[in-house]
């Protein structure tokens, strides 16, 4: 049995933010869902150490356990609050930093590999500018005696090019005696998890450092990490993506989320965006500066270009959504049409419905919202109000601007517009 204790007690002032730091978003969820998601596979139980007034962390992280620490006393301390939830436990306990979320599931694995020959195993990076992280000190034998904080270390100790990621592992046995045992006689007055790592070795227990690249061990303090951060997850997603059968004509412009679909032969223009969501099945065209969210598109759909997919949108197979048409809720049948300057809002298309340009249902009365329906196969007019709850029926048509606020029986033409007049001679020459 594995658990994972993760500190996200900061408010992370550095990211002059109202939210908590670890509930910014990197590619579409919080950042600590990231962390959470990567050693899911690996631990059996997550606790995660929050501070006080934190409602929608603790919702966010839901539903594994949290605890407060009600007083920001350091690393160390924020791991011991875990403490009353593991009493008893004989298994290994990771502390990993809820501000450090690129880590991989991988990483991880090796990690807790690394426990099993030794007391204790440490995630270690030799970062381009080791800046302000702590520096992990050797012995001859490479066996790691001590983290030394910057704020602590010596000159010599700041010249060290090995730096502490910020994740321990050690059997809960060992570790919650040498939690119990911190103090905080330091330069920041804090208790220092790092110190874990000395206290092993004064047992005369061993601790290895498991090294992983810097990009996945970085840490989140201020919105220009939290930047560094997105891209790395971005290049990761459009990467997954490409291996898996999809084309991204130009990828760095191409913004996925964590839970982007999409199938074989998907070809997708450059800046086209995926909020969370998103399905997208086999030989869809996306065109580009598309935006899509919590929607389906079935195979052989072509999207955009400027099209805007909103939750609830489900494209049927070979629909076509063209430049400036909206959906939200709509359910598009197979074949159906929506190519230009349309707002289609809880409505239900028909198959091979065509909906002419600058279509419009209006959803909404000002309190409520209604659905439309339209038939297969109906044509329905360029400059269409239709106004809900209304029905067209199948193959029935629309004049163009038509205020369409009665059903239209199957295959009938429905016209609802001024009627024209003709005046002689009133043109613009009849005017002067
Ligand atoms: C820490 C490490 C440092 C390492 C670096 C890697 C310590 C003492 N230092 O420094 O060796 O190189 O991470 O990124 O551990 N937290 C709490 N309660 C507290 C203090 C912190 O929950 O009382 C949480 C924070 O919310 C954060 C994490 O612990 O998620 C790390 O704290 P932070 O202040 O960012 O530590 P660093 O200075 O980055
Ligand atoms: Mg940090």
């Amino acid at each position: 049995m594995r658990t994972a204790i993760i500190l996200a007690a900061g408010q992370g002032t550095r990211m002059k933010s109202a939210m908590p730091k670890v509930m910014h978003r990197i590619a579409g969820r919080p950042m600590i869902r990231h962390l959470i998601a990567a050693g899911e596979p690996v631990f059996d139980r997550v606790i995660v150490v929050v501070g006080p007034g934190m409602p929608e962390l603790e919702k966010a992280v839901a539903p594994h356990a949290t605890v407060v620490q009600a007083e920001r006393l350091g690393t160390g301390h924020a791991a011991r609050m875990a403490a009353p939830l593991l009493d008893g436990f004989s298994g290994d306990v990771a502390v990993l930093y809820g501000d450090n979320p690129l880590i991989t599931t991988a990483t991880l694995e090796r990690l807790v590999q690394g426990r099993a020959s030794a007391g204790l195993a440490l995630l270690a990076m030799r970062p381009a500018d080791p800046a302000k992280y702590g520096r992990v000190v050797q012995g001859g034998s490479g066996a790691v005696e001590r983290i030394v904080e910057w704020a602590d270390a010596s000159e010599a100790e700041r010249a060290i090019g090995l730096c502490n990621a910020g994740v321990v592992c050690a059997a809960w046995a060992d570790l919650s005696r040498w939690l119990a045992g911190l103090r905080n006689d330091n330069r920041q007055s804090e208790f220092y998890l790092t110190d874990v790592v000395a206290a092993a070795h004064a047992e005369g227990r061993r601790a290895v450092a498991v090294e992983a690249p810097e990009a996945e061990l970085r840490g989140i303090n201020s919105r220009v990490e939290l930047a560094a951060a997105e891209a790395e997850v971005q290049s990761r997603l459009r990467a997954a993506a490409m291996l898996g059968g999809a084309t991204l004509v130009q990828p760095e412009s191409v913004t996925l989320s964590f839970d982007t679909k999409l199938g074989q032969d998907v070809v997708v223009d450059p800046h086209v965006v995926f909020a969370p969501g998103v399905t997208v099945e086999d030989d869809v065209a996306i065109r580009a500066f598309s935006h899509l969210e919590q929607c389906v598109v079935r195979r052989g759909a072509i999207i955009g270009p400027y099209a805007r997919l909103r939750p609830g949108a489900d494209v049927g197979e070979g629909a076509h959504v063209g430049n400036f048409v909206e959906l939200k809720a709509a359910h598009l049948g197979a074949g159906a049409k929506a190519n230009h300057l349309t707002y289609l809002g809880d409505v239900t298309v028909g198959a091979g419905a065509n909906i002419g340009a600058g279509t419009i249902t209006c959803n909404y009365d000002g309190v409520n919202k209604h659905r439309t329906e339209i038939g297969a196969g109906a044509f329905i007019g360029s400059d269409t109000a239709l106004v809900a709850p209304v029905r067209v029926g199948a193959r029935a048509v629309t004049a163009a601007g038509s205020v369409i606020t009665e059903d239209v029986p199957d295959d009938a033409l429905a016209i609802a517009r001024g009627r024209q007049a003709n005046k002689p001679g009133r043109g613009a020459k009849g005017k002067t």
